[in-house]
């Protein structure tokens, strides 16, 4: 922890909506893939501040289950980076005790690339604490649609205990504090069902641009706001002080 650690209240899962890449790489005349590498840097240093800071779950939103009608030379080009990097990336961040595990439809995935990230998840399943969800392939809407499955299939009547543990993220809290940057306030189809108390902000920043000082602000913001989950302010301070 040490030089990382923010006063106040910290939120325990993070959401992050990874946008902007295209835009940032566009300014600088450069191709999209560029914009791509230079992210998934960004991802790398953010994640390790973030795990420093004391925060225990991260998600990043890498590739939408919409975003699979993209060209097919930017698709090519996002899995070639996870290819070659991807591994060195969680490598890093998994020293840290981090388990890795993907969410999406990963089956969408070409079959080598399926492969590197099931021997990242099986490598790291041991660890219990802090988790690092990755999203690939990924759409809220469809992860709702197959959890239902999943508990209609188990014979269990669907609640909302029942359909959220069969969601990709069931053993983990639901997200705190939910980051988009790219300047789009959307959530473009990331975690709408855990998203329902989140605390949502939102950066003008491309993505390779918001530093990890822009994330320490964005928690900053999140210790100062007043989350009531429904209750009167009064309720609220009462709660404080018999917690
Ligand atoms: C986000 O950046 C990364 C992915 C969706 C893969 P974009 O590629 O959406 O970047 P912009 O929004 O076009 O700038
Ligand atoms: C959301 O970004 C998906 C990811 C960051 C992976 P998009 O760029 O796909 O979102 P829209 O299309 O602007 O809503
Ligand atoms: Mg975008």
């Amino acid at each position: 922890m040490g030089k990382n650690k923010i006063e106040g209240a910290l939120p325990r899962h993070i959401g992050l909506i990874m946008d902007g890449n295209g835009r940032w790489a566009k300014k600088r005349l450069l191709p999209r893939s560029a914009g791509h590498a230079h992210g998934m840097d960004r991802m790398e240093g953010l994640l390790e501040c973030a795990f420093d800071m004391g925060v225990s779950y991260v998600t990043v939103y890498a590739l939408s289950t919409e975003n699979l009608n993209r060209p097919q030379a930017e698709l090519d080009g996002l899995y070639d980076l996870i290819r070659k990097h991807f591994i060195r990336a969680m490598c890093k961040i998994c020293q840290k005790g981090v388990r890795l595990r993907v969410i999406g439809d990963v089956s969408l995935l070409p079959d080598d690339v399926q492969k590197i990230l099931r021997a990242a998840e099986e490598e790291t399943k041991g660890y219990e604490g802090k988790g690092l969800n990755v999203a690939l392939c990924y759409g809220a809407r469809a992860e709702i649609v197959r959890a239902a499955n999943i508990a209609v299939e188990n014979g269990e009547k669907l609640t909302e205990e029942s359909l959220s543990s069969a969601l990709y993220t069931g053993d983990v809290p639901d997200p705190d504090l939910i980051i988009r940057t790219g300047g789009e306030m959307r959530l473009s189809n990331f975690l709408l069902y855990q998203a329902a108390y989140a605390e949502l902000y939102f950066s003008e920043k491309m993505f390779p641009d918001f530093s990890d000082a822009d994330l320490k602000a964005a928690v900053a913001e999140f210790a100062g706001r007043t989350r009531r989950f429904g209750k009167t302010d009064e309720q609220c301070k009462e709660d404080n002080v018999q917690e």
